[in-house]
């Protein structure tokens, strides 16, 4: 099934190697809080370089359909006209969040304490991922939700019109959850207080303070304490997204695993909650290195460039790393399959609530390719079988789910026979422009159109 219309299988051939610059779209996390955010402002707020994938086009319609004026001027350029805190107007219609879990966790939100209703659905993927994770602090503050069994889209939430500040201990590593809990204490009055264990990607706390809210962040015995305050008059911002490292983590991971390969994929944002997968492939002796580091945005930024490793070791992923690493983990996996030995990956329950079970899908995958893979309610490994090691000659399922899709097709670039997936029209939420990208490079890819 295809959550845009007609499935398009597609098939990765044996890469020439990989050679040149590969300039990978926006940040998705840092583009769904610009949109938002931006709608919390007074004011005009001036985005380039916005991710225009399905899940963040999906994020500005909504935005538009609660009152705040979107204007896209092209190339990756946009304006938000915001309305203010507390300005949302109710919806006329259902809010469609696609695939996308980021865009509706946040939105409800962003919504769940202001005095208006609102209805929220997506895709088969979307519609079956747990929402009681948001919808249980959203409840905290007043806010009345009503979904289908087990918390799942589609789902109603009427706002709260006089909502209370809360403080609420995040129970999974979730930055979606930390981030809707905040933007609903956006407009509660008073201090809204965020607990979270371990750390997740931070750009909703480094957004609002650069909006102009007062947050803080402090390391406590408990955990990171975020403290919000209420009721902010949130100033409009000219904001630059960088480059998304889980977007590069394809053309890295597809230069290590290609014989003769050497790509550079320039201005990364390496924030340390997001850049996990770089430092585990360094430690697997991954031929990765950063150039040209600085900071843009506040955020740390560098040029990679990666080369063909033939000699990569599998490794323990320290669990510590899991949440800066947590969309990494499938194409990870693919790498671990052209290491030698095994790679062991835990404390990644997580992976089993995204856009598909991704442990699953992936065993399933790579076990048809030929590859040896176990795994566990928390935990999966990898047996690599070396840099020619890899059989390859299986069509995989991509379960609605673009990074499971990317994946494969990143295998099919090293492996002995071509890779190919039944379904490669979800790669269209994060990397629209994945296949040209990747065929720039040297990649084989072709659509098996009937
Ligand atoms: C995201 C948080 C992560 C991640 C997702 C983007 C975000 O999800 O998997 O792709 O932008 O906050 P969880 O919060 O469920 O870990």
């Amino acid at each position: 099934m295809s959550a845009h219309g007609t499935p398009i299988p597609m098939t990765s051939h044996r890469a020439k190697p990989l050679t040149g610059v590969a300039e990978v779209p926006g940040d998705k996390s840092i583009s769904h809080r610009s949109l938002i955010l931006g709608a919390m402002a007074v004011g005009e707020t001036k985005i380039s370089g916005l991710l225009e994938g399905e899940d963040v086009l999906d994020t500005a319609k909504a935005m538009q359909a609660f009152g705040a004026e979107v204007v896209n001027h092209g190339g990756g350029n946009w304006s938000v006209f915001g309305v203010g805190v507390g300005g949302f107007a109710e919806p006329e219609n259902v809010i469609d969040c696609g695939n996308s879990g980021t865009g509706v966790r946040l939105i409800m939100g962003v919504m769940a304490t202001s005095p208006i209703a609102a209805t929220f659905t997506g895709d088969a993927s979307l519609n079956k991922r747990p929402m009681a994770r948001v919808t249980d602090p959203l409840e905290l503050f007043g806010t009345k939700t009503v979904g289908r069994s087990g918390g799942r889209l589609p789902m109603t939430l009427v706002g709260s019109a006089e909502p209370t500040p809360v403080r609420y201990v995040v129970p999974v590593p979730s930055a979606q959850v930390k981030s809707a809990v905040l933007l609903a204490g956006l407009n509660a009055p008073g201090k809204t207080v965020v607990i979270e264990k371990e750390a997740t990607r931070d750009h909703s706390e480094r957004m609002l303070a650069g909006f102009g809210a007062e947050i803080t962040v402090e390391d406590t015995e408990e955990g990171r304490v975020i403290t919000l305050t209420g009721r902010p008059e949130l100033k409009p911002q000219v904001i630059a997204v960088p480059r998304d490292p889980s977007s590069a983590a394809f053309p890295v991971c597809a230069a290590l695993i290609t014989p003769g390969s050497d790509v550079l994929v320039p201005g990364i944002g390496l924030n340390p909650t997001r850049a996990g997968l770089f430092a585990t492939l360094r430690d697997m002796g991954a031929d990765l290195t950063y150039e040209n580091e600085r900071e843009e945005g506040g955020e740390p930024v560098a040029d990679l460039r990666a080369k063909f490793s033939p000699n990569m070791k599998g490794i323990d992923v320290p669990p510590e790393r899991a949440a800066s690493m947590i969309d990494e983990y499938p194409v990870l996996s693919v790498v671990a399959s052209f290491a030698t030995g095994k790679t062991m990956m835990t404390g990644v329950k997580e992976l089993r609530v995204k856009e598909s079970d991704r442990i699953d899908a992936m065993a399933r995958g790579l076990r048809a390719n030929g590859v040896t893979v176990d795994e566990g309610d928390d935990w999966w490994s990898v047996e690599g079988l070396g840099p020619e090691g890899v059989p390859g000659g299986a069509t995989c399922e991509s379960y609605l789910d673009h990074r499971i899709a990317m994946s494969f097709m990143v295998m099919g670039m090293g492996a002995q026979r071509p890779v190919s997936v039944d379904d490669g029209t979800p790669i269209a939420t994060s990397f629209p422009i994945f296949e040209r990208l990747m065929g720039d490079l040297g990649a084989q890819l072709v659509r098996d159109t009937a």
